[in-house]
């Protein structure tokens, strides 16, 4: 136990607050596949049934989470822990099936495999398979966990996958194959003969949540349940209680999801709204979501606007003034260099072609400025199509906050807004 209470509330939000896995909290949502997984690993693990099933969500959809959560709840029967053994692959890790195999070898303990490191794929491959095959009803079963499936797909011949989807349906040693992975069509990437292997059953992760469900997760994330210390642990829910009932953090609660509804991304703004807490500033505020949101939602290219020189600047601005005369249609470097021309002379400056088109060629570089067809092709740099990829609110944005702008610069975004 902590001495400090404030110690050990930090230290549980930053695990409810942790951006990948499961951390303590499901929504509700998810009952009825959390349901169906334990069901499968359990078959497998009590009644020596293989199975094999893919979970599929966008990337911060609650996989991971998910799958570890059953996983826990799985394991917690004796029965299930003393039958089954779990491997875990990842296909960012595991870039080829060698890989794979020495890991399985060393998380199943195969000391055979071990014991030669430098064996050749198809030695290693075989001796898996007779330990895998040998097995009866009676052995114990096997959970292999795949995350970033697709990528296994990759892999030549796609070997390890259809050994594993055949020994799970030759139904000899139980093992239960549960692949991850964010590809909608991944089943499309499967060789046919490890199609044909596979039990074609899914778990689809692709739910869209209400505003109600996610403000009541973004409670749930923020509320602690276990704490030492119940009066604090009270205080502290009724004050993120109250806090929530604020309209401006709703309404940034709101924005956010109204950009990425995901619990991800959801999680990663309540974490910089928590990063300043401690005993000496022991109150979450409003303007903690305020500040946590512009640190969140930091706009890039408004920074990146932001370092520009005042002759880049300048030809942004003279760039979104063409936009606005050409109605969003490509423009070129000589008609932005007329453009910004014209501003000057009328102040009596005047800046050399070349001094302009080393500026502008920055602006390509750092992708503000995007070429139409391929950069390449032969057409003269000062020549080529370009688009601007900034908007007017960003310029306007950054012009507040660049110092020493010029009067007449700044006038000038105006009136070409007005335009
Ligand atoms: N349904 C959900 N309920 C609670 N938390 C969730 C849910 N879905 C996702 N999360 C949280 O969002 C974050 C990302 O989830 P994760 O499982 O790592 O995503 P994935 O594996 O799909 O990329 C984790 O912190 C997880 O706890
Ligand atoms: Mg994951």
């Amino acid at each position: 136990m902590l001495s400090d209470p404030w110690e050990e509330l930090c230290l549980k939000l930053r695990y409810q607050l942790k951006p990948y896995g499961y951390c303590g909290h499901l929504l509700q949502l998810l009952e009825s596949k959390v349901h169906h997984l334990e069901d499968m690993i359990k078959r497998t693990a009590l009644m020596s049934e293989s199975n094999s099933v893919l979970i599929i969500g966008p990337r911060g959809s609650g996989k991971s989470a998910l799958l570890e959560h059953v996983i826990d709840k799985s394991f917690e029967s004796k029965l299930v822990k003393g039958n089954m053994l779990y491997v875990s692959l990842n296909g960012l890790i595991h870039t080829n099936d060698n890989l794979a195999l020495t890991d399985i070898a060393r998380q199943l303990k195969l000391n055979e495999i071990e014991d030669r490191p430098s064996g050749s794929f198809s030695e290693k491959l075989r001796i898996l398979l007779s330990t895998l095959k040998s097995g009866t009803q009676a052995t114990k079963s096997v959970l292999f966990v795949i995350d970033n499936f697709d990528l296994f797909c990759t892999h030549k011949n796609q070997t390890l996958l259809y050994n594993l989807f055949d020994v799970a349906q030759s139904q000899q040693t139980p093992i239960c194959v549960v692949g991850m992975c964010s590809r909608p069509d991944v089943l499309q990437i499967l060789e046919n003969r490890v199609n044909s292997r596979f039990s074609h059953q899914k778990i689809l992760l692709f739910q869209e949540i209400t505003f109600e469900e996610y403000f009541e997760a973004a409670k749930t994330f923020l509320c602690l349940k276990k704490f030492s210390d119940k009066k604090f642990l009270n205080k502290w829910n009724a004050e993120v209680d109250n806090l929530l009932k604020d309209p401006s953090v709703k309404n940034i609660l709101e924005r956010r999801f109204n950009c990425s509804n995901t619990m991800r991304d959801l999680k990663e703004l309540l974490a910089l709204v928590v990063q300043n807490l401690k005993c000496s500033y022991p109150k979450l505020t409003a303007k903690d979501f305020e500040r946590a949101y512009d640190q969140c939602c930091a706009d890039s290219k408004s920074d990146l606007l932001l370092g520009l020189s005042l002759l880049e600047i300048t030809l942004i601005i003279a760039m979104m003034h063409l936009t606005n005369i050409y109605d969003g249609e490509p423009f070129n470097f000589e008609i932005v260099y007329n453009e910004v021309s014209k501003y000057w002379s009328k102040r009596n400056w005047s800046i050399e072609k070349p001094v302009a088109m080393k500026a502008f060629e920055h602006l390509l570089e750092l992708e503000l400025v995007k070429p139409c067809h391929d950069s390449s092709s032969d057409v003269l740099k000062r020549f080529m199509p370009v688009r601007l990829l900034v908007d007017i609110d960003q310029v306007k944005e950054t012009v507040e906050k660049y110092q020493n702008l010029p009067v007449s610069l700044k006038r000038w975004i105006e009136s070409s807004i007005d335009v």
